[in-house]
């Protein structure tokens, strides 16, 4: 890929068209992360903030809240405060997953600990819904706190079925929506909301945001396996250590044989894992299918995502949505 098509990455064009905007949800974020009493708090928070990330929810909020007409101020005060409870699950996820790196640096549990993780990610969310309480808007307040609320339990809920060879499609879907779509959706919604729009584009909106945050999450899943750590940011093979049923595997066990459906159990549900037993779920994932079905799972959901669009008026942000729902899957393809 030349330098030009690289710039030409949705993500990007999304950026460039946003970029005033960003620069304000940057700079907010950059204020609201100190604190004056705990100087472990912007420690953390800087180590994880400088090293970027994508900002993806962020502008889907600003984008939603453009496209829509929005002329106020208000969706970058909404913009930073979804990348805060980001940020404080992203803080929370590392310790439960015990990862040992994010954003292609060490992660703040393995820097400092746990403890400090856990605490600065409260503190995160805590800002975060001192900003969203300054929009003045109780609806806005309510999508956040309930998208809050379903990551948790997402989260929770994927605590209790890793381990668990009987943990299916169904019960994937439900935790992805929770643990990562709900923010997506709830960043699409409340730009609707706060401008003004009617119901039905709001709809679209939180579809859309729905739809891509599945979709996004399958990609990632399939990363997790088939990515590189250069790429990812994230160590490879975290999922599979942490045992975690995520969808090829869930495929790839459905297909199994007796012999393949012992190997799944050990390495699963005992956690008595080798020296190669990565590599051999990879071959078993790729023979059995599980790897190509995962991927047309995450194009059907780049899909609807596409899809749920059509309610909402011909804008050139809109296209920059469409396009950045199959850059999203594009990342494993
Ligand atoms: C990571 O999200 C958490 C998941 C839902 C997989 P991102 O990949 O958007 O993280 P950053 O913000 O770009 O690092
Ligand atoms: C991330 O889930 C979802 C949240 C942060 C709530 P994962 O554990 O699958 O994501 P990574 O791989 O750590 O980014
Ligand atoms: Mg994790
Ligand atoms: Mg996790």
């Amino acid at each position: 890929m030349g330098l030009d098509e690289t710039a030409q990455k949705p993500h990007d064009r999304l950026g460039a068209y946003l970029a005033a905007d960003m620069e304000a949800v940057n700079e907010l974020i950059r204020t609201r992360m100190a604190s004056e009493h705990a100087p472990r708090i912007p420690e953390v928070t800087a180590h994880l903030v400088e090293a970027g990330g994508k900002r993806l929810r962020p502008m889907l909020t600003l984008a939603a809240a453009r496209m829509c007409g929005y002329e106020g101020d208000h969706h970058v005060k909404l913009a930073a405060t979804v990348e805060f409870i980001h940020t404080a699950t992203l803080l929370h996820d590392d310790v439960v997953d015990e990862s040992r790196q994010r954003r292609g640096r060490p992660t703040a549990n393995l820097l400092w600990d746990n403890k400090s993780s856990v605490l600065v990610g409260d503190y995160l969310f805590a800002r975060a819904f001192q900003l969203m309480t300054e929009t003045g808007s109780l609806r806005v307040l309510d999508i956040l706190a309930n998208a809050s609320a379903t990551i948790a339990e997402g989260e929770v809920l994927q605590l209790t079925a890793a381990q668990d060879l009987r943990t299916d499609e169904g019960i994937y879907l439900k935790v992805i929506r929770g643990k990562t779509a709900a923010l997506f959706s709830a960043a699409t919604e409340v730009g609707g909301v706060i401008a003004g729009v009617p119901e039905d584009q709001v709809r679209a909106l939180f579809t859309y945001g729905d739809a891509l945050g599945i979709a996004f999450q399958i990609a990632d899943d399939l990363l997790d396996y088939g990515g590189t750590s250069a790429v990812i940011g994230k160590n490879v093979g975290d999922d599979f250590r942490e045992r975690k049923l995520t969808l090829p595997v869930i495929k790839a066990v459905a297909k199994a044989d007796a012999e393949e459906r012992a190997f799944w159990t050990r390495v699963i549900e005992k956690g008595d894992q080798r020296d190669g037993d990565l590599e051999e779920a990879l071959a078993l994932m790729a023979r059995d299918g599980a790897m190509e079905a995962t991927r047309d799972e995450a194009l059907m959901w780049a899909g609807q995502a596409k899809d749920a669009l059509g309610a909402l008026p011909a804008h050139e942000l809109r296209d920059m949505l469409a396009d950045l729902a199959d850059y999203v899957v594009g990342r494993v393809n």
